[in-house]
């Protein structure tokens, strides 16, 4: 009887497995388990059995039952499916016949998979547009390299070895000469050796610099620009960055040039905006001075025209730098610069 168990099992499971319909289902359903089924037979001579061989036999066999049972239950789902009807290709070849299309597995009842759009860093948004803002004054785009020589970085803008202005930026040096470099005043240099005035050039990209904290981090992004021509004077540099301001943040934004000093440009200024925040009166963001700097600037110093071989009676020209983290900061009122290269995308989505 146990040999007889076996069989019933080994077929019916097969079976069960390559039904391909609920139908031939209930045909095994009824065939093994039926009033009269293959398995309901053997229950039923159950009772002749010895004292002895009835209660094995017994559970063996109702075991089997369960997972008849169960496996025909399982496959029913696995061909829960979709009836789809459309138009399709018929086999002789035309076409527009109606066809029932059964897909099984399939349930259209679930929702859809969400695909998350990408989007560009709020950095590279920022600079984009600083850079059409320029672009419409007339600017064109210029890059330089990275990994910069000293010369370029310091001597040729008029910072020789033992300047103290060195100082000023923590340089990550690769050797003597080679540095990751530390603004993106030296693709001044660069543009300048390959053209002729008159030019107007902005140059986006990244800077490094060995600093770390809640306004610094060691690599950051800065927006360099330069305008050189016969006549261009301070009250031009007034104008564009002026101009600037108002079209980055609020039209009517007030702007104040102090007077600083880089040894590049002279004279130099470093431009303040009215707080954005509190509007000038007075907030945690500007140190409750209502103002916030955003940019150096100046005019081009002669040393570094005569870097680039350029005739200082002749030719005139303004350079201004900008820190894109910091714009990005105020025109969206993130207080922590880290936050950008966290890589945290419950951050970076909200852009
Ligand atoms: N390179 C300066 C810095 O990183 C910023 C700067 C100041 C750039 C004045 C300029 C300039 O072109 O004229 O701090």
């Amino acid at each position: 009887m146990q040999e007889r168990l076996e069989e019933i099992r080994t077929h019916s499971l097969e079976s069960i497995e390559s039904a391909s319909s609920e139908e031939d289902l209930e045909n095994i359903r009824v065939r093994v388990l039926g009033r009269k089924g293959e398995l309901t037979t053997v229950l039923k001579a159950i009772g002749k059995l010895s004292a002895e061989e009835r209660p094995k036999i017994g559970q063996l066999a109702n075991k089997l039952k369960k997972k008849i049972e169960a496996s025909i239950n399982a496959r029913k789902e696995a061909l829960k499916g979709v009836h789809i009807s459309g138009q399709g290709p018929t086999p002789d070849g035309s076409f527009k016949a109606t066809t029932d299309f059964f897909i099984p597995g399939l349930d259209p009842t679930l929702p859809g998979r969400q695909r998350r759009l990408g989007r560009l860093h709020p950095i590279t948004q920022v600079m984009d547009e600083i850079c059409s803002v320029f672009e419409r004054m007339g600017f064109t785009v210029a890059h330089g390299p990275e990994v910069e020589l000293d010369f370029y970085n310091f001597e040729a803008l008029n910072i020789p070895p033992d300047h103290p202005a060195r100082d000023m930026q923590d340089t990550f040096y690769i050797d003597d000469k080679v540095l990751l470099r530390t603004h993106t005043s030296p693709v001044q240099i660069h543009a300048m050796e390959r053209h002729r005035p008159p030019m107007r050039v902005i140059a986006p990209g990244k800077v490094y610099r060995c600093d770390s904290d809640i306004t610094h981090t060691p690599m950051f992004h800065q927006v360099e620009g330069l305008m050189v021509d016969r006549d261009v004077s301070f009250a031009g540099l007034k104008g564009v960055l002026t101009a600037f301001v108002q079209q980055i943040f609020d039209p009517d934004t007030l702007v104040r040039f102090r007077p600083s000093f880089f040894p590049f440009t002279e004279p130099s200024a470093e431009i303040d905006i009215q707080c954005v925040i509190c509007k000038g009166k007075g907030c945690r963001i500007c140190s409750h001075t209502g103002w916030l700097e955003v940019l150096g600037a100046g005019m081009v110093h002669p040393e570094v025209f005569r870097h680039v071989g350029y005739d200082t009676e002749e030719f005139s020209g303004f350079a201004f730098g900008l820190g894109v983290e910091r714009i990005a900061m105020l025109r969206f009122g993130i207080d922590d610069i880290r936050l950008f290269y966290d890589n945290d995308l419950r951050f970076l989505h909200q852009f």
